[in-house]
């Protein structure tokens, strides 16, 4: 049987591209979201592409609930026999310059991007110890090294996720279970609001970051990459 994977933010963007990818190399897939109704449409999106029932399972799971994240990694462990990759991958932002910034929406941001991997490496990692084996791979952003008016608060999010990251490579990597970051620069996804249909162009597709966290599971157990920086080859020139 194939590894279990576990990827938050799985409905929409960079984690349904990389769920398309990771089932097609075998693995057996649960996926994450806000609503049951974008788990449903995801689960039915899923199963069509990959012939059927039997390896995804796509739940509503916000990643801020810890009681949420428990039943959900627990859940996938009861399915699927264990657990071997997790991606934490589930993300917000708005830009909006820190003197308007409502206190909702820096908690929104921060307990997202932040809290929610705290939350999900707490409830999954004694199942990857338990394999004797593991991946968690974190979904960073280049915006947690180059700050930009009106992100803040994204910024910062994402810049404590490089710090919580290391510390837990640093953790847990001789228990073989391996922490790697990926940066992505800009990537095709509704992420900032609707994509626009020029922005294909230029910027990455959510398939491309996919393929970057596949190849790093493809790398031999002695080989640990920290951080994998991921930029379009051609963005606009800066005048
Ligand atoms: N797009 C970019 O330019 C870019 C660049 C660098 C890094 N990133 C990072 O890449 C990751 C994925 O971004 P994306 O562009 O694919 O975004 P996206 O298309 O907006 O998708 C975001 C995903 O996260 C889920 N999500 C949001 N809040 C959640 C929560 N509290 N609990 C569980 N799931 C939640 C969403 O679920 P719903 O469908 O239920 O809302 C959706 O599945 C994020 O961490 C982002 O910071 C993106």
């Amino acid at each position: 049987m194939g590894a279990v994977s576990f990827i938050t933010g799985g409905t929409r963007g960079i984690g349904l591209a990389l769920a398309h990818r990771l089932l097609a190399q075998g693995h057996s897939v649960t996926v994450t979201g806000t609503t049951a109704s974008g788990a449903e449409r995801t689960q039915r999106q899923l199963e069509a592409a990959r012939g059927g029932p039997g390896r995804v399972m796509a739940i509503a799971c916000d990643v801020r609930d810890r009681a949420q994240v428990g039943r959900a990694v627990q859940g996938t462990v009861e399915r699927w026999g264990g657990l071997d990759v997790v991606v934490n991958n589930a993300g917000v932002g708005v830009g909006q310059p820190i003197s308007e910034l409502p206190h909702d929406e820096w908690d929104r941001i921060i307990d997202t991007n932040l809290t929610g991997v705290f939350n999900v490496c707490r409830a999954a990692i004694p199942h990857l110890v338990a394999r004797g084996a593991g991946w968690i791979i974190n979904v960073s952003s280049l915006a947690s090294q180059n700050p930009f008016v009106g992100g803040a608060a994204y910024c910062a999010s994402k810049a404590g996720l490089n710090a919580f990251s290391d510390a837990l490579m640093f953790e847990l990597r001789h228990q073989n279970i391996r922490v790697s970051t990926v940066l992505p620069g800009s990537v095709a996804t509704d992420f900032m609001g609707p994509a626009s249909p020029s922005d294909a162009d230029w910027k990455l597709s959510p398939d491309d970051v996919a393929q970057a966290i596949e190849d790093l599971l493809r790398h031999p157990l002695r080989s640990l990459p920290g951080h994998v920086e991921l930029r379009p080859t051609h963005p606009p020139r800066k005048k």
